[in-house]
């Protein structure tokens, strides 16, 4: 008889211990949607892996990565949805002429521009590449939850921009239009393509590396890196009592995000654990200049969002920030840190992430958002 908990593996014991490990030259072979081989027999814990693994993929249980499933309970509970969030006070603050000063309805614009797209490449990301090349069944379980999530993403960037009355057009088509954004997502689309080619595999020490260097550039660079200037500026006017609305979107597309992080670098670091050949000195040293190219690209799209000091912000600040994240990023999947250590000028951000969010940062409306996941069945 079945039970819910990990001692279901013991159960099918004899069949489990029989059965052979897979060999490499079969996992060359062996695609992530193809059925486990040994048909009727159990699933065995022990047997999972989360790339090239041989086990059933559609039986989530017995759980291994039980830190995969608690994310997925974690992003459940952290359910919201955009047309929630009441956007009629920064309605009139966009219309009255002298509601915002032009510097600050660039930095509005500019960071919609980005965003409505990025988080339509990280849904494309995870539904049309990452997704197929992970075997551990928790892990595509989170990863549906965080695909949906993007989905949210979108809608709220979308949400905000019909709110706005914005030029759909010029705001949606940024990302070819407006240089510091085309050149962030032109640094992330061959890593996306890689993934989301039909044709690509894992099983090869080349193709696993590829797999790996992808991921590493989703988590750590772009939902870890890429997302901060736009955050720390949207949060920034928030603090100043403007575009609360908006504001109060992004603090729970930061909370997500920052959950996304989190999972991508365990991840990460699961599939090192678990294939350390992958983690030469020649493919740290290349991480190390993918993570300098992308602090840069970052380094411009500020400058190019405050051509001056805007909200007690500026440029330079951010070149400290970016720097502090980045080694931050690099210790978490464990390469050395590669800029002096920076301190965060920005301390108040680390509150926006951590805050427990039984009520929003910007008191706008008290709300308990934790749903089910909170429930208790004892
Ligand atoms: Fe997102
Ligand atoms: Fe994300």
């Amino acid at each position: 008889m079945l039970s819910w908990d990990d001692d279901v593996t013991s159960t099918s014991a004899p069949a489990s211990q029989a059965r052979p490990q897979p060999q490499p030259a079969a996992l060359a072979a062996m695609s992530a949607d193809a059925p486990d081989s040994s048909g009727e027999r159990r699933v065995n814990a022990a047997d999972k892996r989360i790339i090239n693994g041989a086990t059933d993929v559609n039986q989530l249980v017995p759980f291994k990565y039980k830190w995969a499933w608690d994310k997925y309970l974690a992003g459940c509970a952290n359910h919201w949805m955009p047309q929630e969030i009441n956007m009629q006070r920064d309605i009139e603050l966009w219309k009255n002429p002298n509601g915002l000063t032009e510097d600050e309805r660039r930095i509005v614009k500019r960071n919609l521009g980005f965003f409505v797209t990025a988080d339509s490449l990280a849904a494309n990301n995870i539904v049309l590449g990452t997704y197929r090349h992970i075997t551990a069944p928790e892990c595509r379980q989170y990863l549906l939850r965080q695909a949906f999530e993007e989905a949210i993403h979108t809608h709220a960037y979308q949400y905000i921009v019909e709110s706005l009355g914005l030029d759909e057009g010029e705001i949606f088509n940024a990302y070819h239009e407006v240089a510091s954004i085309r050149d962030k997502d032109e640094f992330l689309i061959p890593f996306i393509d890689t993934l989301t080619d039909p044709a690509f595999k894992t099983g090869t020490i080349e193709n696993d590396q590829k797999l790996l260097r992808s991921l590493i550039v989703f988590a750590c660079l772009m939902e870890g890196l890429f997302f901060y200037v736009g955050f720390t500026q949207i949060l920034a006017l928030g603090r100043q009592n403007k575009m609360m609305g908006a504001a109060e979107q992004y603090q729970y597309i930061l909370r997500d995000e920052s959950m996304h992080c989190n999972f991508g670098i365990d991840l990460i670091n699961t599939i090192k654990m678990e294939n350390p050949h992958l983690w030469t000195n020649e493919f740290k040293e290349e991480l190390k200049a993918l993570f300098l190219r992308a602090v840069e690209l970052e380094y411009r799209y500020a400058e190019d969002t405050m051509p001056r000091g805007v909200l007690g912000l500026n440029a330079p600040m951010f070149k400290g920030y970016l720097r502090f994240i980045a080694n931050r990023r690099a210790q978490q999947i464990g390469l050395d840190t590669m800029f002096a250590q920076e301190e965060n000028p920005f301390p108040w951000m680390s509150e926006m992430i951590d805050l427990k969010k039984e009520r929003n940062f910007f008191e706008t409306r008290v709300i308990e958002y934790q749903t089910g996941g909170a429930l208790n069945w004892d």
